[in-house]
Formats: C-alpha cells, structure tokens, sequence
C-alpha cells in the first residue's frame, strides 16, 4: 500500500499503489481557481511546471484563438502527452515546451498576462532560484501582468511535500515583492492557497 506520507518531489498523491499523473487540478475546485484567475478571451498564459497540463488546457480554452498558451516542464514524457493531446482537443494556441522554469525562459519579452506556478515553487530552496526565476517572469511580463501562485499550506497535510518544504504566503510576499511585483490577493482553497501578485 502506498505510504500517502511519502513524498518524492513531483507530486505524485495516489492510493493502493496507483502512481497518479502530475497534476493538483482536482485538489481544489478548479471553477474557483479559474474564477480567481479571471482570464480573459485573447489572455497569453504561461503555465509552469505545466506537470500533465490540466490548467494549461483549461487556460487554452478560456483564452481562444485570440489568445496563446505556453506550458513548460522539464518531464519531456509529460511534455510529448500534452503537445498529443492538445492536438486531439484541437487547441491550436496550445505549445508545450520541455524546459527548465529556474533558466532563461524560451518566451518573448513583454509577451505573457499570466504567469502561472501551481504546486511547484515548494519544489525549489527559494534562496537559490528566485534571482533567475522572478526576473525572467518580470522580463516575460506584460506591464500590469501578473503571477498567479498555488502552493501548499504550510501545514502537516496527509499527502504533498513535507512541512519544511513549503512555503508561507508571507514568505513568498517577502521574496517576490523585491522583485517588483505587488500582491494583490490571497485565496483560501482548501489544502492549497492562491496568491497573486502584479508587476509593477
Ligand atoms: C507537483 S507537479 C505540479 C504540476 C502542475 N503544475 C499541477 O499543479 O498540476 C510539479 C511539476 O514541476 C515540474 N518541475 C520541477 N522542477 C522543474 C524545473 N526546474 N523546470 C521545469 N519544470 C519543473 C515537475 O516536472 C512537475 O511536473
């Protein structure tokens, strides 16, 4: 039986053995998430650590044809699933990219509305990725852009990362704000909560 404490770094909550793919969207109400995302028809997503790219693919829909998806992982399998499935939806604004998120980013300056990071960032010791990481989003960013944040609770939950692992939205507000952004809400969703930020 699966030990749901156990925790290898990607996400993968499952019972009686069964690995689940990489993906929180069913953690939480995903019509809440979108709600508090408020995308709009002709929005530019950027989803990172897309994992099986349940929002990517929701976000695609949202935003139309007027609008573009980009979902980035390092799992190039993942990658290759959601690039196939994406076609059989026929959602042509849709790219998937295998790449590393803590790197340049493969994105056009000025070109994103919203950067999304869900259950990701707990993967990452902020102190040694947020330099990279919160520059290349600013760089990405539209002016007025924002980033979108899902993260664990810092709390002893039955199944995700480890409590040291996660991180409080005061510590996120603390690091990220220092590079030019604003928050502009937090949101309660259950195990996880929301955060958003604006590039100022
Ligand atoms: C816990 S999963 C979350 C997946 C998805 N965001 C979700 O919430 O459904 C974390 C994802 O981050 C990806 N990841 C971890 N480190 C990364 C990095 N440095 N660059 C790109 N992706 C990364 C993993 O491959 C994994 O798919």
């Amino acid at each position: 039986m699966t030990d749901l404490n156990h925790y290898d770094g990607e996400n993968r909550y499952g019972q009686n053995g069964h690995r689940r793919c990489r993906s929180s969207f069913w953690i939480h109400d995903p019509e809440q998430v979108f709600s508090e995302l408020n995308l709009r028809e002709g929005d530019c997503f950027l989803d990172m650590g897309c994992g099986s790219g349940d929002y990517a693919i929701r976000a695609s829909e949202i935003v139309g044809n007027s609008g573009k998806v980009f979902a980035l992982d390092r799992w190039q399998d993942g990658i290759d699933d959601l690039t196939e499935k994406a076609g059989s939806l026929r959602l042509n604004n849709l790219r998937a990219i295998a790449a590393d998120i803590t790197a340049p980013l493969p994105i056009e300056d000025g070109s994103i509305d919203v950067c999304f990071l869900a259950t990701v960032l707990h993967i990452f010791k902020l102190a040694d990725v947020e330099g990279v990481l919160f520059n290349e989003i600013r760089r990405v960013l539209k002016p007025g852009g924002r980033i979108v944040i899902i993260n664990c609770k810092r709390e002893i939950q039955p199944f995700g990362p480890p409590v040291h692992m996660r991180q409080s939205p005061e510590e996120l507000e603390g690091c990220i704000n220092s590079y030019g952004f604003e928050k502009t809400s937090l949101a309660d969703l259950g195990f996880n909560y929301m955060i958003q930020f604006i590039k100022k």
